[in-house]
């Protein structure tokens, strides 16, 4: 087994090689100071451990399944296994970190969440955490986003939370998380940001991974008893900010022998300009506070993202990502939009799965890779495919 002493951990400024810090207001900059200040403190704590695990267990549903394709594996030639996080509770792999920040956050005497939502996944979540633990829930969604993913947004009324339109920019994921950034620095004493991904200021990113680290860690015990190793030859995910991916990708990040493979949404097409690539074409640039690779025009301004897929419709990625690209330890393959739902189709029809669009990305970047018959491969299937069934019959000519 190849080991290398880590340098994919996170420093003390938050940082991750070039990426990430926390370029925020005054403001904000006391609510993050004290985030980062505390948030190992609980989140190393014996007793919220346990709760948490408890809650991961009994409530969310874990372990998830480490399941063998074989139709799969027969087509592609190697052993693939489909990490079922969308056999969650809720749905999706961001019951875990909802779960696991809400907890916390309660712990430190919030009463009232606040938090952004594009495909809808992460404030179903949220708003379930929230209905759990007795807290107050508010969360910003695009208005865009709000007609694609009418049902998440009927879920969330029905759970008690308080939806906010967002009409700024493209009412997408990128405004939702100024609109609850801002509401978090306007009322710092009663409110906690719940952030859904591996982005945004630090701790953020580190904290998202930390608890969406549940799926690499059950991914190394399943290989074990599966395979009689640990280590796969393939770790794939598909990246909207990252939290899958790095929930994914968390314990095995030096293990060099593991391949780490990060799908982005490429739209249109990444010459398209209607792209959500920001790891094939982003520049390093600021965007949630974060220096990360971001969509930018040639003066620097952060340009819209467009994917038919609502969780990686986001102009940046989280600085772990852009990290792990830069630095040659992950690789990344871009999926258009017609790719993917050509990749769900299929998978619904072999395997009798119905994934999420955002996790048919990941599934269509098996078409890309040339694996060799010896190779295992892990590809993490994020979450189902409900929400996305008005866009699939939408499309369903690709399924013949
Ligand atoms: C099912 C699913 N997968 C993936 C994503 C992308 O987010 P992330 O990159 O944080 O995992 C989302 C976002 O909403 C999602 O709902």
């Amino acid at each position: 087994m190849k080991t290398q002493t880590t340098n994919f951990e996170i420093s003390e400024q938050g940082y991750y090689g070039n990426f990430g810090g926390a370029f925020v207001s005054e403001q904000l900059m006391n609510c993050t100071k004290q985030l980062a200040a505390d948030y190992l403190k609980y989140i190393n704590d014996a007793d919220f451990q346990q709760e948490f695990r408890e809650l991961l267990h009994d409530y969310v549903g874990r372990p998830t399944p480490l399941y063998r394709s074989e139709k799969l594996s027969q087509m592609y030639g190697c052993t693939i296994y489909l990490k079922r996080e969308d056999l969650n509770h809720t749905g999706a792999h961001k019951i875990n970190n909802a779960i696991g920040q809400a907890l916390m956050a309660k712990r430190r005497g919030a009463r009232r969440i606040v938090a952004e939502t594009g495909a809808g996944q992460h404030g179903v979540a949220t708003a379930t955490a929230c209905a759990l633990l007795n807290l107050d829930c508010t969360i910003f969604m695009g208005a865009e986003d709000i007609v694609r993913q009418h049902s998440n947004v009927q879920k969330m009324k029905l759970l008690g939370a308080r939806i906010v339109s967002v009409t700024e920019g493209s009412g997408t994921l990128e405004n939702a998380v100024d609109a609850a950034l801002r509401e978090w620095s306007q009322h710092p004493e009663d409110t906690y940001y719940l952030l859904g991904s591996a982005v945004g200021p630090h701790p953020f990113p580190d904290m998202v991974m930390r608890f969406q680290s549940i799926i690499s860690e059950e991914m190394r015990q399943q290989l074990l008893t599966k395979e009689g190793k640990e280590l796969p030859d393939y770790v794939i995910a598909c990246i909207g900010g990252g939290s899958n991916a790095t929930g994914s990708f968390s314990h095995f990040l030096n293990d060099l022998s593991v391949r780490l493979v990060l799908v982005e949404a490429a739209g249109r097409g990444i010459e398209s300009g209607q792209t959500a690539a920001s790891l094939s074409c982003g520049k390093e640039c600021v965007l949630h506070g974060a220096n990360t690779l971001v969509l930018t025009d040639e003066n620097g301004t952060c340009l819209g993202a467009y994917s038919i897929s609502a969780g990686l419709d986001y102009p940046g990625v989280g600085p772990l990502p852009a990290h792990l690209v830069a630095s040659g330890r992950a690789d990344v393959i871009a999926i258009t939009d017609e790719e993917a739902l050509r990749a769900a189709y299929e998978v619904n029809k072999l395997e009798g799965i119905l994934p999420a669009l955002e996790s048919a990305h990941a599934l269509a970047a098996l078409k890309k890779i040339d694996f060799k018959p010896e190779d295992i491969v892990v590809l993490t299937l994020s979450g189902r495919g409900d929400k996305d069934l008005e866009t699939y019959i939408q499309y369903i000519d690709l399924a013949k």
